[in-house]
């Protein structure tokens, strides 16, 4: 059995729910691009508001981390990973936790007791040492000299500046083929940390003053993919059995061994594996030039380099065979995976066909630059973004393998210049507009919202407004969709706006905090960062979005809504123009 079953067996036999894996990209706070931690979507619980599966959880959850990205290449980076957690919510604390988690190693997985060390707090000036934690891991037989006390660098968990954090203790597992050392030396990297038990019962405020919790709670964390390897007796992770037959196939393409080229086969496996993930994920997300967007088309332009190093035909179905065999092996834990299976494979092969066009011709261009110098100015690189879509990042890993420098400063001013230019003709266009408050346009910005509302009805929860235009005499709307609409769905999407607008629904508005306005269901575009305190407009009970406003009074004012044309606007972005007639 796999060690997310028996984690998850174990857990639920100890009274633990299972808990599915929220989606990658947050739902509900729009300051960070994707989860990294687990305990991410549960940080409203750990605060205090009781979870409905109770108070005893446990999971396997999806994770992405950008810090790592440069790093994937080697044995043991990876940009998606899955984290095995459980929590307790105010139920047990420290003896129970750590009970648990030495039963698991030592009784479930089986591993020697001896080949466990273990880090604790030593103390802070706000905060006591950890006495409790390392006399209780003595009492199942952890010996004195496998203890470690470590500082707040190392031993005390918070996921970000402010939340809920606390101390916490580290469980790491000898991975060598030398005896086990008397003394455990934590700097000595043979020893790997497997698990972390962090002791959740502190809040850091605003100010920095770490308060208590209401409760005391137990946050853990197990990265799959190392706890995978150590049982399997692995020391680079891509060996183990999670990568091993989408490795054979990235050989089996490439007609090449794994050996002697690990760095390009690695990183294709891990970027499509990742892509394959942040596809599927409810949020909807397609590459772009923005936020997770960018993260997408990062991730595939880099694994379709990685391919051209190999040899491998890129324009052939090579990255749909390994997404093929990601999505099988993966569909029985993840079911959005098959479901979503179609976007997958088109957002790879759309993505792909867009790069593929200039990819040669911008290598060439590469070649031709740095054959003459070894410092590549900004102006050169933002040549290369913009002409032949080379994230920057591309042409850094490039220019290092090269030995030349980018100068990346001078990328981003070019890229500034660039969006400023960019903004002005788009507030150009925009004249007249919102800008103005005029009476036509602020009817068009009311429709906006019902349209949003509709085409969520139509279409499926996860549709969501991508961009949006206004003029005096007419809306357009962007939004995600995979398909061109039906001449149904646009009759339906049409008829519900009309529909909505003869019940004359009242628009209200209301001011409340980001937290509360997102856990409310209001509507939010997440590419936008929002303030702290926020407008939220509701048409009746069929619309809910944050939004600047203004708005019609009530529905009517609006007459008579009618889509004039459906067209594609990006690859997965549908575009409505429509008019208000009277
Ligand atoms: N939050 C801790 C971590 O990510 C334990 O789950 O390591």
């Amino acid at each position: 059995m796999n060690v997310k079953d028996l984690f998850i067996n174990y857990f639920v036999s100890k009274g633990h729910i299972q808990i599915p894996s929220a989606p990658i990209v947050p739902e509900n706070d729009p300051s960070v691009l994707f989860n990294t931690a687990g305990m991410q979507p549960l940080i409203p619980y750990l605060l205090g508001n009781p979870h409905p599966s109770g108070e005893r959880l446990c999971d396997y959850q999806k994770c992405v981390r950008l810090t790592d990205l440069e790093e994937v290449g080697d044995k043991t980076h990876h940009t998606f990973f899955e984290m095995l957690g459980n929590w307790s919510l105010g139920s047990y604390f420290k003896k129970e936790s750590i009970e648990y988690s030495f039963e698991f190693l030592t009784k479930v997985l089986n591993l020697p007791i001896e080949k466990l060390a273990i880090t604790v707090f030593k103390g802070s000036d706000q905060i006591p040492k950890d006495t409790e934690s390392a006399s209780i891991w003595m009492d199942l037989g952890i010996k004195e000299n496998h203890i470690a006390y470590l500082g707040e660098e190392d031993n005390f968990w918070a996921a970000g500046e402010t939340g809920p954090c606390g101390p916490d203790t580290e469980i790491f597992f000898w991975r060598d083929e030398e005896k086990v050392p008397e003394n455990f030396d934590p700097e000595d990297n043979r020893w790997v940390e497997i698990w972390n038990n962090v002791f959740m019962e502190f809040n850091r405020t605003l100010e920095g003053k770490v308060e208590p919790l209401p409760k005391k709670n137990v946050d853990t964390g197990m990265g799959y993919e190392r706890i995978t390897a150590v049982i399997e007796g692995v020391t680079d992770n891509y060996t183990s059995s999670i990568w091993k037959n989408i490795i054979e196939k990235i050989e089996e393409i490439s007609n090449l061994p794994y050996q002697g080229n690990e760095k390009s086969m690695r990183i294709i496996a891990d970027h499509i594996r990742t892509s394959v993930f942040i596809s599927a994920d409810d949020s909807g997300i397609t590459p772009s030039n923005t936020d997770q967007g960018y993260i997408l088309r990062r991730l595939i332009r880099r694994a379709i380099r990685h391919a051209k190093k190999l040899n491998i035909d890129i324009s052939s179905s090579w990255d749909i065979e390994i997404a093929k065999i990601i999505i099988e092996k993966y569909k029985n834990y993840y079911p959005e995976l098959e479901t979503k299976k179609e976007i997958i494979l088109k957002v790879l092969e759309e993505e792909k066909i867009k790069f593929n066009r200039t990819l040669e011709k911008g290598l060439k261009e590469f070649e031709k630059v740095v054959s003459k110098t070894d410092k590549m100015d900004g102006a050169t690189a933002f040549h290369l973004y913009d002409t032949y879509g080379f994230p920057i990042e591309l042409t850094i890993e490039l220019a290092n393998e090269r030995n030349v420098s980018v100068d990346e400063l001078g990328f981003q001013e070019k890229m500034k210049e660039h969006q400023e230019k960019s903004r002005t003709a788009a507030v150009g266009k925009f004249k007249g507009g919102l800008a103005g408050d005029g009476i036509i346009e602020t009817k068009y910005h009311t429709a906006t919202h019902l349209l949003n509302a509709a085409l969520k009805q139509v279409l499926g929860a996860d549709t969501h407004q991508r961009g949006s235009n206004i003029n005096e005499s007419r809306m357009r709307f962007d939004f995600n969709c995979d398909h061109k609409l039906t001449e149904e769905e646009k009759k339906k999407t049409e008829d519900l706006v009309n529909h909505w607008i003869s019940l004359d629904l009242p628009v209200t508005i209301e001011s409340m905090s980001k937290e509360e306005a997102l856990k409310k269901g209001a509507e939010a575009m997440f590419i936008e960062k929002y303030p702290d305190t926020v407008n939220v407009y509701s048409i009746g009970n069929v619309s809910k979005e944050i939004c600047g406003g203004p708005h019609v009074k009530s529905t009517k004012e609006l007459g008579t809504f009618q889509i004039q044309k459906e067209e594609s606007s990006a690859s997965g972005i549908r575009r409505i123009k429509a008019i208000l007639k009277d």
